[in-house]
């Protein structure tokens, strides 16, 4: 067996594509593995929902390494849309799974807290089985069965609650400049206190995804910044420190209706993460305190 760094060295030397190069973790994604023989993608390069076109594009890149981070991530909207959903969320991932077991490439694909109902309430390990309450979580399980079922070597990693400095080009930015933007037009706000996260900075996600690459580790993965709030906890947080008044209300979930149910308690454990020698990303208030200081 090589020392672990002549084994980092070898896969750091790797061709990775890197799929919705310019969305929020993606853009993360392109910075973590610039030393590596990198590709980035945008959606003006790639269509996954189109299969010939993605064989094509990654047929002629060779990856040795496929980052998808694309997905329709509008969780509310997937209650209307969910042809699209299932499209973009699971089919084109079939697609990718594919295009990757054909050219003998990993797929390192991206899941959600959200395909638990919640009703656990102590953090769901991998080993937890998935039941999720609405569109956007259904077909985001469907994408992780297919990668699992298909693609030989892949990697799932479950996130949750992701901000980054690109912000969502899906969602038209993020929970955290949301946040930002109300304060600033000294709108009230109301955040639900009923449902507990793990806001994770896609910074901290890219790297311990680099890590898991490095280790070079196969399966599903738990990944989020260490600790738990609910969404109101996250707001003040976010918008702590402000010189002008901001006020914020606590609401329950009942009280702030949405088109799609959201669990109330979707906390991810890491074990797997911990048996590689690895763990969870800094505490959410850590990271949360680098990206504004980053933002600005
Ligand atoms: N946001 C969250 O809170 C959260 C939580 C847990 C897990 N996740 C998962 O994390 C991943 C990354 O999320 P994110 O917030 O970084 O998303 P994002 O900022 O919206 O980025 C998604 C990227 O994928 C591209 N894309 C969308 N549809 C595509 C298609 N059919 N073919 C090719 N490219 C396409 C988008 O391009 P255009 O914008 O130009 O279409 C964009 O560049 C997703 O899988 C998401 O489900 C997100």
């Amino acid at each position: 067996m090589k020392p672990r760094e002549a084994q980092e060295c070898e896969v750091r030397g790797s061709r990775v594509a890197v799929i919705g190069a310019n969305g929020q973790l993606g853009s993360d994604l392109v910075q973590v593995f610039a030393d590596w023989d990198l590709v980035p993608l945008m959606h003006a390069d790639i269509e996954i929902c189109d299969f010939v076109h993605t064989r094509d594009v990654l047929g002629r890149i060779k990856p040795d390494v496929v980052i998808n981070t694309a997905a329709f991530v509008r969780v509310d909207d997937c209650e209307d849309e969910v042809s699209k959903a299932f499209w973009v969320n699971a089919f084109a991932v079939r697609n990718l799974a594919h295009v990757c077991a054909d050219l003998g490439s990993t797929l390192v694909h991206i899941s959600t807290d959200y395909v638990f109902d919640g009703k656990k309430r102590e953090p769901y390990s991998e080993d937890d089985l998935p039941n999720p309450i609405n569109v956007f979580g259904a077909s985001k399980l469907a994408g992780e069965h297919f990668v699992q079922a298909i693609c030989p070597k892949h990697l799932v990693v479950r996130s949750s609650g992701l901000y980054g400095r690109a912000g969502s080009s899906g969602k038209g930015g993020n929970f955290v400049e949301t946040m930002i933007r109300l304060a600033e037009e000294g709108k009230p706000i109301r955040v639900v206190n009923d449902q507990v996260l793990a806001p994770t900075y896609t910074r901290d996600l890219a790297e311990s995804i680099r890590d898991l690459l490095n280790r070079e580790a196969s399966g599903l993965f738990h990944v989020t910044n260490s600790g738990r709030c609910s969404w109101y906890e996250f707001a003040v947080a976010a918008l702590a420190g402000r010189k002008q008044e901001v006020s914020i209300q606590p609401v329950t979930s009942a009280k702030y209706q949405t088109p799609a149910r959201r669990p109330l308690f979707s906390i991810l454990a890491s074990a797997r993460l911990q048996q590689l020698g690895l763990s969870n990303p800094r505490p959410w208030k850590e990271a949360l305190a680098d990206y504004l200081t980053e933002r600005s």
